[in-house]
């Protein structure tokens, strides 16, 4: 199948082409990105590029729109103009986005295929509401896609109430997103909407799905979000109390064990949850070629509570590894 990636030139972009170079499914054929990096040779822009795709010429998106051919579309395009382009792609292709623009919208699943694998029925209800022949699919905002494996595996012994504070990288804002000056030898206790993301996705992600409507979890749940410099891989403590009272042990076999996709041989599939004793973004991010998340330090504070750090990659599990495996999920349901 041939695909286009939509900002290609920026951090996910690149992502995307790294993760789909050798791809088994999906071929490259369009690399989009604004009218300044036009014209010029992927590999100019992307120097670690090797082989044909550095040679592929970077398109607009103005241009690209004008004759979209490909089977799919990966977008990694800026929210503030993912929303029109991706719902005039979706009228007739389907398309697989990192933006938020369309996340929060009822026909539109948030897809993070351990967690919520039946919401891609959601799919077909959108295409027949809308009149398109394509469609839009999410993923969540990158601490969310860490966060929401571990809250599965929790969900299962009754999940009532989460607080988590997270320890995000520099590369989660983007190519151009703080200056070294803003980030070295800094905490900065604030990132944009990052805290009700994680509230609002998380409880969409793990809502129940009943007659083509997502009905979200009703837990409480509190993010506390920092940026903190490390280049790549986002760290979360999290504190949560269940509704059963089980055992450290207990709840790590189920960490360990928690594994839904294995007999579905998707070729982005690696098994979801590590646990390493002392979680670290620069030991574990790329685990599972980055689409495994780490958990550890699980210690039980009360009774039904415990606390535990997770962690992930955020521009793999977190934005184009999640992608593609949300594309390669829906491709699988149709054979
Ligand atoms: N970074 C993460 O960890 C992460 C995780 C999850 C989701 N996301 C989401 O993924 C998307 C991309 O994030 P990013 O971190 O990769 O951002 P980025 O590094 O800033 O890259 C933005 C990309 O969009 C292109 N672009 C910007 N304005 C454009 C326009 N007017 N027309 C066409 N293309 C345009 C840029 O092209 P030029 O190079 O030509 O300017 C670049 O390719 C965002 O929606 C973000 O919220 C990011």
């Amino acid at each position: 199948m041939e695909v286009a990636i939509l900002g290609a030139t920026g951090l996910v972009g690149q992502t995307f082409v790294r993760l789909l170079e050798n791809h088994s499914w999906f071929k490259i054929k369009h690399l989009v990105a604004s009218e300044r990096s036009k014209g010029k040779k992927y590999k100019e822009i992307a120097e670690w590029v090797s082989g044909d795709i550095g040679d592929i010429e970077v398109e607009s998106l103005e241009d690209f729109l004008k004759n979209p051919d490909v089977d799919l579309v990966f977008s990694a395009l800026p929210s503030s103009i993912a929303g029109k382009v991706e719902e005039k792609l979706a009228e007739k292709i389907p398309v697989f986005s990192n933006a938020s623009s369309h996340r929060y919208e009822d026909d539109v699943p948030i897809l993070v295929p351990e967690v919520n694998a039946e919401q891609i029925k959601l799919i077909k209800f959108q295409q027949e509401q809308r009149e398109w022949e394509g469609f839009i699919v999410t993923n969540p905002n990158c601490s969310t896609a860490i966060l929401v494996l571990s809250l599965k595996v929790l969900s299962g012994f009754g999940l009532r109430k989460v607080n988590v504070a997270t320890m995000q990288a520099i590369s989660g804002a983007g190519f151009r997103g703080l200056s070294a000056l803003q980030i070295f030898d800094n905490v900065i206790p604030h990132i944009e909407k990052e805290e009700w993301k994680i509230e609002k996705e998380s409880r969409k992600i793990l809502g129940k799905f009943e007659r083509n409507k997502i009905i979200p979890t009703d837990f409480e749940i509190a993010a506390l979000t920092t940026r903190v410099p490390v280049s790549n891989g986002h760290t979360e403590a999290v504190f949560v109390e269940l509704d059963e009272d089980i055992s450290v042990e207990e709840l790590r076999k189920a960490f360990e064990s928690f594994d839904p996709l294995k007999e579905l041989k998707l070729p982005s599939y690696a098994k979801p949850i590590i646990y390493r004793k002392i979680p670290q973004p620069k030991l574990h991010r790329e685990l599972g070629n980055g689409m495994t998340v780490t958990v550890g330090r699980l210690e039980k504070i009360g009774e039904r509570k415990f606390k535990y750090v997770t962690l992930g990659h955020n521009l793999i599990r977190g934005a184009a590894g999640g992608s593609i495996l949300n594309a390669e999920l829906y491709f699988s349901s149709l054979s």
